[in-house]
């Protein structure tokens, strides 16, 4: 017995239970070889996936981002407690304070006094119904009633269908009419960007105003004026006095940054007038703002500047 139990004790300790380490440099690197191609699949196939996505939509779709119609046929039908609950919180928020928490009051006393849904019918062209109500709260009503363009439309259809149903409906159902059919042709198609969509192509957005300025002085067409905005401060540049270098170069700065203006003083030097050459020379290009290096200049040094550039541009103004 006591063998046995030492045979197997000596047993343990000849053969260790921990497996053998597969471990080599060609393995790890064979394993990571692997994984990085596994990773890279991924993402080229991601990027496949979203190219292939932009491909199937030409137009950058504004309605996702708040442009466009939404369905307004869907919109109009669903009348679900939800949508009069969620109608009723936004009524609290937006409405109330004009048109007194139950509708049918004036806590503002303003005037034209607000539409009071419980007796009044609507006003608008479109008459009573819930797209006409829509339309109201899309674009607004006469000076008053303002426009709701921060609510979703499903959000401006919950507030119409909260106030129809439980203000003018219980007492005024005359009132809580269907569209009638000329108003139902003019809802327009869910996504088009007939009014109110604003569904704005990229291409005819205003760029900034900076912009027309900077792409005009890089454009070729402006390359004849500058040259001649350039070689006019060029000439004047050349052995003007002392006191007159500074200004001059400020000059060449300006006819690099604002062109513009630059062609305007050489404008009024042509035509001689002194007067409208100051004006532009101090006012910073309608700016609003005046030109610090020229306002605080002293008259005398002014005249002599307007001089020598009246000479350069070949005005035959003697010094
Ligand atoms: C700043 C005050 C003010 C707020 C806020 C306001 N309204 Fe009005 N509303 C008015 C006034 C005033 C009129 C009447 C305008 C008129 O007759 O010229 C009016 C008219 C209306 C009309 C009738 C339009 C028609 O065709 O006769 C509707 C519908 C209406 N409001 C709904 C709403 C809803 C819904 C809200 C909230 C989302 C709201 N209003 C928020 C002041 C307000």
């Amino acid at each position: 017995m006591a063998n046995h139990a030492d045979h197997s004790d000596a047993d343990d300790h000849a053969h260790p239970v921990a497996p053998r380490e597969i471990s080599h440099p060609v393995l790890w690197a064979l394993g990571l070889f692997a994984s990085t191609g596994a990773l890279a699949a991924v993402f080229f196939h991601q990027i496949d996936a979203g190219r292939a996505h932009a491909r199937g939509e030409p137009v950058i779709n504004l309605a996702k981002a708040g442009g466009g119609e939404p369905d307004h046929g869907a919109l109009i039908a669903d009348i679900s407690q939800p949508v009069l609950d969620q109608g009723e919180i936004l009524y609290g928020k937006n409405c109330a304070s004009c048109h007194g928490a139950k509708g049918d009051a004036n806590p503002n006393n303003t005037v034209p006094a607000p539409r009071n849904f419980k007796t009044e019918s609507m006003k608008n062209s479109l008459g009573n119904g819930p797209y006409a109500f829509y339309h109201v709260l899309t674009d607004g009503y006469g000076a008053s009633m303002p426009a709701f363009k921060n609510l979703t439309p499903a959000e401006r259809y919950a507030v119409t269908h909260f106030v129809r149903e439980t203000m003018i409906k219980p007492s005024n159902p005359a009132y809580a009419a269907k569209d009638p059919a000329a108003t139902t042709a003019k809802i327009p198609a869910a996504g088009s960007s007939a009014a109110g969509g604003a569904q704005v192509p990229p291409h005819l957005v205003a760029p900034p105003a900076l912009l027309p300025e900077l792409l005009a002085a890089w454009s070729h067409e402006d390359a004849p004026r500058r040259q001649a905005v350039s070689a006019w401060l060029e000439t004047a540049r050349v052995g003007a006095s002392a006191d007159l270098v500074a200004p001059l170069e400020r000059l060449v700065e300006i006819a690099r940054t604002q062109p513009g203006r630059a062609d305007a003083l050489l404008s009024t030097v042509r035509s001689g007038d002194q007067a409208a050459f100051i004006t532009v020379l101090v006012n910073d290009a309608g700016a609003g703002s005046t030109d610090p290096r020229f306002t605080l200049m002293p008259a005398p040094q002014v005249q002599a500047l307007y001089a020598r550039l009246a000479q350069a541009a070949g005005a035959g103004v003697s010094q």
